[in-house]
Order: C-alpha cells, then sequence, then structure tokens
C-alpha cells in the first residue's frame, strides 16, 4: 500500500480544553478557541504493510514507552475498523520541537497521524470528519485540522465534536513567541490531568464562565480588539491553572521561571510594551504579540534567566498532505 505523508501545526489556545464530559470521546467539558503555530509542527509517514507483525512507530528517532505505543495502536485501530482493513503500519513522525513541555506535541501528532493514516488506509474524509477522528486520538489534535484562528465547539455526541476554521492565518497579524524553560518531560500528562479537574472546588465556578468568555474572545477577534483579545486570554490561562494547583492530587505544571515571566510581562506592559501570556499543561511561556512587536519581545526575554529558547509562531494553515498516496 502507499506510503503518506502529512504534516500538522501545533496549537495554542486562548480559551482552554481542561476537563472532559466523557473520557473515553474525548468530548470536553467545555469549547475552546485556538491558533495554529507555524514554528511548531510534527511531519508524519504511515504505511500499511502485510508483512508487519505489529504496528512499527519510530518518532523522532526514539522507541516509544509501551502506553505510548498502545495509546498510537489503538488511534490506528479506529482507522483501521472504519476502512475495512487489517494490516499494520509504520509510522514515522519527526516533531520540530521538544515534548511535553507545553507545546501540544499531541495536538500536531494526533493531526499529522490521522490525516496520513486515513489517506494511507485508502479513506477520503471530510475536514470535519478528520477533526471527529483527530479529537478520538487527543482533544487538542482536532483543532490542529482546521485553518488559522479555530474554534471547536464541545457538542452533545462524537459527531458534533469538531473544530472549525473561524478566520483564515493571515487574518491578523498577531503571534506567539513560546518562551521554553524547560525541555524535560512533564510528570502528569494533560491526559491524566484532566481526569482531575472535577476534584477542584473551583472546577465549576471555570465552567459556567466559558459561554461568556467565548463569546468575549470571537468579538475581539472579529473587531481585532488586540488589549480585549490579551486580557481575556491571560485570565483565561490563570483560571485554568488555579484549577490546576486545586485539584487532588493538585498539579503544579509552572516553574520559577514560568513565574518569573508572569511577572515581568506586567512590568513590560506597564512600560508600553503590549504583550500578553498563556500556559499549556508545562512550564513555557507563550506571549502573544502584535508581528510589530517581536524584535523588542525577544530583547525583553533575553534579560531573563533560564531561558532555553524562544520560538516564534505566526497564526498557520491546518494539516495538509505533503504526498497523496498516489506516487
Ligand atoms: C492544557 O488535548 O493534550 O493544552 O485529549 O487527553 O489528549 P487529551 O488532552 P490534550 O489537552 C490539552 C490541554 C491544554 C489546553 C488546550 O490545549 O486547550
Amino acid at each position: 500500500m502507499k506510503k503518506v505523508t502529512a504534516k500538522a501545526p501545533a496549537n495554542i489556545a486562548f480559551i482552554k480544553y481542561w476537563g472532559k464530559k466523557d473520557e473515553k470521546l474525548r468530548l470536553p467539558a467545555n469549547s475552546s478557541i485556538s491558533m495554529n503555530l507555524s514554528g511548531a509542527c510534527t511531519t508524519t509517514s504511515v504505511e500499511f504493510d502485510k508483512r508487519l507483525a505489529k504496528d512499527e512507530f519510530f518518532i523522532d528517532g526514539e522507541s516509544l514507552a509501551v502506553e505510548e505505543r498502545d495509546r498510537l495502536s489503538k488511534h490506528l485501530d479506529l482507522i483501521r475498523k472504519k476502512a475495512g482493513l487489517r494490516v499494520f503500519a509504520e509510522v514515522r513522525s519527526k516533531n520540530n520541537f521538544p515534548k511535553g513541555v507545553g507545546i501540544a506535541s499531541s495536538a500536531s501528532g494526533f493531526a499529522a497521524l490521522t490525516m496520513a493514516a486515513a489517506k494511507a488506509a485508502g479513506l477520503g474524509l471530510s475536514e470535519k470528519e478528520l477533526s471527529i477522528l483527530a479529537r478520538l486520538g487527543s482533544g487538542s489534535a482536532c483543532r490542529s485540522i482546521p485553518d488559522g484562528f479555530v474554534e471547536w465547539r464541545t457538542g452533545k455526541r462524537s459527531k458534533d465534536s469538531y473544530a472549525y476554521s473561524l478566520f483564515p492565518p493571515e487574518y491578523w497579524d498577531i503571534c506567539d513567541l513560546i518562551a521554553v524553560v524547560g525541555e524535560k518531560e512533564k510528570k502528569v500528562s494533560s491526559t491524566e490531568g484532566h481526569a482531575l479537574a472535577q476534584s477542584s472546588p473551583f472546577y465549576r465556578a471555570r465552567i459556567i464562565g466559558i459561554p461568556k468568555k467565548i463569546r468575549e474572545i470571537k468579538k475581539a477577534l472579529k473587531d481585532k480588539d488586540f488589549t480585549k483579545f490579551g486580557e481575556v486570554s491571560e485570565r483565561e490561562a490563570i483560571n485554568m491553572h488555579a484549577v490546576m494547583m486545586t485539584s487532588n492530587p493538585p498539579l503544579y505544571y509552572w516553574s520559577p521561571q514560568t513565574q518569573a515571566v508572569i511577572l515581568a510581562v506586567e512590568e513590560w506592559r506597564d512600560s508600553g510594551l503590549e504583550v500578553y501570556f498563556t500556559i499549556d499543561a508545562g512550564p513555557s511561556v507563550h506571549l502573544i504579540c502584535k508581528s510589530n512587536g517581536i524584535a523588542k519581545v525577544r530583547k525583553c526575554l533575553s534579560g531573563i534567566m533560564g531561558i532555553k529558547r524562544v520560538i516564534i509562531n505566526y497564526p498557520a494553515a491546518g494539516a495538509r498532505f505533503l504526498t497523496n498516496g498516489n506516487n
């Protein structure tokens, strides 16, 4: 069978997905809003091959832990079932950023795997179908399928929980500078973290406030109101981390450098540089600014100790094929 290669971006959520109403189907407790990232992506090739006795995975040239292999094989099982195929696959995947530091490697990873594997299995799926399938591998992966600025509506059932594009990447010249403050794998995965969310006394309060925040951020996006956009994003990130830190057991994804960047951002803003932060399930800080502020933000960051590197991201297209399976 033909080898198919697909490339998918990571994405950064401004309104976050944290907590599920159905763990198995990865139905989120709330809708979320994100932007695809141009500088953080995964490229994956999939080939189904009758000679294989099991699925083979080569991710960044490293062998995978058993649980990781099982999760990927289970995802391939869904695709095999849909395609009526009983053949194992060879999967080769490359990330251009470190895993497990809050740059959503599962999002770009499962989006690229879904797109490549579905086509390699002979399925011709729509963007919506791909988004649903990617979601079953990792929730946030459904947002890496459509282009640019994206909304994932929670949905009542699997078939109506998918992401779609609100605006194309060129709609707004904002960017996300990721201050990478650690390159170690996080101790508690997002999947484990989601399951703890409901144990926080603040969980319900956050969920109740989400529809208003979604309305606000969509309006800010529509009006290109950067100040409002940044303020809502920052509040939401702190809110999610408050839930994380108060779950039982608590989840502390921040490191001292995370806190240092957060405090510095306030100072930079006071001195006239308009920049906001958001943080996922890891210590790295995403700094959101207009593209004409990149040089200044980089300069400011260079004054903070412990930042391993800075990844510059513009809004990006969603998942794409690099080969079409016909060659
Ligand atoms: C903090 O999509 O990684 O990045 O569905 O269990 O794979 P699973 O979780 P995942 O969760 C991402 C959580 C987050 C927030 C977000 O991206 O919305």
